[in-house]
């Protein structure tokens, strides 16, 4: 069924950080491309002016992208702000003043979790969720059972249809070419799967620590921020079946059939770290136990990747900054290599560049025979003019394409995996700034080949 286009943008969290770094950018992107209809309004409670967030627009974009003449006049005109306390109900009295004429306005949660349920009250109430959708922010609560309270308080304002539950991840070109590639390319599929890959190895490392946000992030920690999210994305899309179609609803079926698949994780499989430095970090607790690392082992019950382990880990101040999925072919027999060689394997960088690595031996010249490991590599270069993931997904949400947006069963799948560990943490080990994280974490994957780091 066609949905209609959203005519208004509601932005809660207009003076906040990701308003700063990735809303602004992409509205003046968005409002260029004249993707938006009808009024912009950011609501805050910072006691500004409309002309304040103005000045806070203009910053944010020449400091994130560049200022756009055009797209930043056609944002400008757009404009509007509410200043008001979310508990107030008087704040949504004026935003649904402020929409005007508008039928269909999304109202984008960006914001503190603790805040959206009663945010999402208060849009009922004043009238403002009448047909409407919402774009709600992660983490979608903090464990299986809040998840589920949330879901069940975003049901009683919105169906289904019009929930929005934005993970950037799924809004980068190289994690939608995760699928794009596996399925347009017939050399893939028949090596895609347990009788060939011998392992997966899920990265993201980032070279810099929690950088100003340590009292967000001492909320959240590595599991709750990248791993329950942007972590279980690339999985699902790495290991789910071909889907029948492209359309938002088979694809979101896949995504959770795998997660279905997974097996609820072992403490035992997972190591927890917290880099050196941390708990002096400004906003966090002094004997904080908050991990700043992850790293875990799951399995995937199903005909395709039955005993191939999937290894995952995310974590700040490592050695590089970038995100990488790379599956491990297993050995075929050694017949001329003198030496034994490496694993071939396929290498998928989805961050901060993407690029598609595959990892092959080839004969040294010599009268002895011996390899040598090449690397057979696809590069894509990101220029300027790339739609930004928060612009491709704010586009979807007008346009009401809920493909690359987490489905409630999807959500709640993703916590019944990291529920038992969350009711029965590891400890954190303490790793330096600028190593590959606790020394624990390697024997995690020694069994295995051990982890394959990738490069800066
Ligand atoms: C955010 C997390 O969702 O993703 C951050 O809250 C993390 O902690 C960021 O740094 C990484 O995103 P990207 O797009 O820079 O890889």
């Amino acid at each position: 069924m066609t949905q209609p286009v959203s005519d208004a943008l509601v932005f809660f969290g207009a003076t906040g950080d990701l308003a700063y770094k990735q809303i602004f950018p992409s509205l003046q992107r968005l409002a260029k491309r004249d993707k938006l209809k009808g009024p912009v309004i950011g609501v805050a409670k910072s006691g500004w002016k409309l002309d304040d967030l103005k000045d806070r627009a203009r910053k944010s974009v020449e400091q994130h992208g560049g200022l756009d003449p055009d797209g930043f006049e056609k944002l400008m005109a757009r404009l509007r702000y509410v200043d008001g306390d979310y508990s107030d109900i008087a704040t949504f009295q004026q935003v649904r003043k402020e929409l005007g004429a508008a039928q269909h306005p999304i109202h984008y949660l960006a914001i503190p979790p603790s805040l959206f349920g009663e945010v999402l009250e208060q849009l009922k109430q004043s009238g403002c969720a009448d047909g409407a959708r919402v774009v709600i922010e992660k983490p979608f609560g903090h464990d299986l059972e809040s998840a589920m309270a949330l879901n069940r308080i975003v049901r009683t304002v919105f169906e289904e249809k019009d929930v929005f539950r934005i993970d950037h991840y799924l809004g980068k070109n190289a994690v939608q070419n995760l699928i794009f590639f596996r399925f347009s390319n017939s050399f893939i599929e028949p090596i895609w799967n347990r009788h060939y890959v011998e392992s997966v190895q899920i990265t993201m490392a980032e070279s810099f620590g929690v950088q100003g946000r340590g009292g967000f992030y001492d909320e959240t920690g590595a599991i709750c921020d990248v791993l329950q999210n942007h972590l279980m994305q690339l999985l699902s899309n790495v290991a789910m079946e071909p889907p029948i179609g492209s359309g938002a609803e088979p694809l979101r079926d896949e995504r959770t059939k795998v997660l279905k698949g997974v097996q609820c994780m072992e403490p035992s499989t997972v190591v927890r770290g917290q880099f050196d430095g941390y708990l002096q970090e400004a906003g966090v607790k002094p004997n904080s136990q908050v991990e700043t690392y992850v790293a875990l082992k799951v399995c995937i019950n199903s005909w395709r990747w039955k005993d191939v382990p999937f290894f995952i880990r995310a974590g700040k101040s490592l050695p590089v900054t970038a995100t990488e999925v790379v599956a491990r072919l297993r050995q075929p027999p050694q017949i001329f290599s003198r030496d034994p060689m490496p694993p071939n394997y396929v290498r998928f960088r989805v961050s901060p560049d993407m690029s598609i690595g595959i990892g092959a031996n080839v004969r040294l010249p010599g009268e002895v025979p011996r390899g040598v490991p090449v690397e057979m590599l696809a590069t894509q270069h990101t220029n300027p003019e790339d739609i930004l993931p928060y612009e491709e997904l704010l586009a979807d949400a007008i346009a009401g394409n809920q493909a690359r947006f987490a489905r409630v069963d999807y959500v709640e799948e993703a916590w019944r995996i990291l529920d038992p560990l969350l009711k029965n943490m590891p400890p954190v080990r303490s790793y330096k700034p600028g190593t590959w994280g606790p020394v624990e974490a390697e024997k995690l994957a020694e069994a295995d080949g051990g982890w394959l780091n990738p490069s800066s």
